[in-house]
Formats: C-alpha cells, structure tokens, sequence
C-alpha cells in the first residue's frame, strides 16, 4: 500500500485525478469504478476540467459504481444517479449507457449477483476509486461484513446514515438499507486509490496504517491484500500518524 501525503482537500482532487487520467490515457475504454460522497468532489471537478481544457475523452470509457440507496428513485436528488450526474456525467463526453450504478430497486441476491456479472462482462475494474468511512466502511461495507462477499444490500449502520444525513433534510430521511458493491468485488479491481479526508478520518487512516491482518471489524483492512493500492490522505486525515 502506498501513501501519499497532500496538504489539503484541493491538492487530493489534482492527485487523484492525475491517477485517474494517466488510467484513461494508457487504456482509453478502462473501466472506472467510481464513489460517491464528499471527498471525490474534488476529482470529479478536476476531471471535469481536465475534459474542458486538454480534451481527455471517456467516449470509450466505462464506469460502475460502488453504491446506491435501496428504495430512491434514481431521479431523487439525493440518490447516488443524480450525484454522478450533477458532479461528473453531464460536464463529460461519456455516453450514457457506459456507465453503470447498481439499481436501487432491483435487489434480491439475483439483481445483486448480476451487478458482478455486468462488471464481469466489461473485463473487470481497471481502477476503483473508493471514499473511507469513519467506521472503516469501504463501498457501504459496514463493519462485520464478510470480507469476501459479492453486491449486496446492507443495512447502514447509524453512524453512516449520521454522516450522511447532511445531504438530506433531516436524519429520517436518509434511507436505511443500501446495495454496495462487496468486499470481494472491490478487491478484485485491477487498482486502487483510495482519497481520505479530514479529520474525521484520522482514526480510520490510523486503524488503517496499523492493520496487519484484514479483519471484517474494519472493513478497509482488505485492502492489505490488495496488491495495487494507493492511499491519497491530507494533512489532517494523517494527523494521528507520527
Ligand atoms: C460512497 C461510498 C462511501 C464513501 C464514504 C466516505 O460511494 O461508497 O464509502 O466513500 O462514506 O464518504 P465521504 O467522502 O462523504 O466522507
């Protein structure tokens, strides 16, 4: 695992994004799985920028991502659809049925297996970009998953739907399940980069730094077995680390 240390939330988005592109230019129709929430907002505007002003181009690129709300309709402004849409998909030349997120209404233990099929089909993750939660939750991978598991649906646990209520009007809103990629799916992407955030994330990316054997009480501990990880953290993400 390899960890590179940024100053600040703006620095994570340029790096992150170098890694991105320097994917697409040396595989222009890769597979990009991507995540959701605070932290890649950054990546995402500087990729968007990078489309605007050198021309990359991701009409052969294929995207999938990690996550949805069980129940949301994909127009609710608050599902993962509309996310992708307003940070990535509308500012970009990617054609719209060449990207994929697992569908929020489809979700018996077939619709989630055919989730890793699809990603299966287009020849696997070249590069998965993944968020931490302040649980070690990877994807929605909540804290006693089984490490090698599949898509799924989780139940989220308090603390995520806490942390994820500020997209929301209030925390009652937030859904209770969703349908994640698992463990097992993410660990099986060619390369990973990791962006970490914060503060709030200092403890996650100490128990993260100090793992040395996965265990399913810290999701993000799996990725010690991954042979293609790279960590992008700030400054106070780091800051517990000597
Ligand atoms: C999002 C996802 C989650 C987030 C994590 C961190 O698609 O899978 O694991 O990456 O919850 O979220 P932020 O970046 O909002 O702190």
């Amino acid at each position: 695992m390899q960890i590179v240390a940024v100053k600040d939330k703006r620095e994570l988005g340029r790096k992150a994004a170098k890694v991105i592109l320097e994917v697409i230019h040396k595989k222009p129709d890769a597979v990009l799985g991507l995540a959701t929430g605070g932290t890649p907002e950054e990546t995402y505007k500087e990729l968007v920028k990078d489309h605007r002003e050198n021309g990359t181009s991701y009409k052969a690129v294929r995207t999938v991502n990690l996550d949805e709300y069980v129940g949301i309709d994909p127009s609710d402004p608050n599902s993962y659809h509309s996310y992708m849409d307003h940070n990535f998909f509308k500012y970009i030349d990617l054609p719209e049925d060449q990207h994929f997120l697992p569908d929020s209404l489809a979700t018996t233990d077939h619709d989630c297996a055919r989730y890793d099929d699809l990603i299966d089909s287009l020849g696997g993750v070249d590069l998965q970009l993944l968020g931490i939660g302040g649980n070690g939750h990877i994807g929605f991978n909540e804290p006693g998953t089984p490490l090698s598991i599949g898509t799924h649906v989780v139940q989220l646990t308090d603390s995520t739907r806490k942390a994820n209520a500020r997209y929301f009007s209030s925390l009652s809103e937030v859904p209770e399940q969703a349908i994640t990629m698992g463990i097992g799916t993410i660990l099986k992407s060619k390369k990973v980069l990791l962006i970490v955030s914060g503060e709030e994330k200092a403890e996650a990316m100490y128990k993260l730094v100090r793992s040395s054997v996965p265990e399913s009480g810290f999701p993000a501990s799996a990725l010690i077995q991954h042979p293609d990880v790279t960590v992008i953290a700030d400054r106070s993400a780091l800051s517990l680390i000597k």
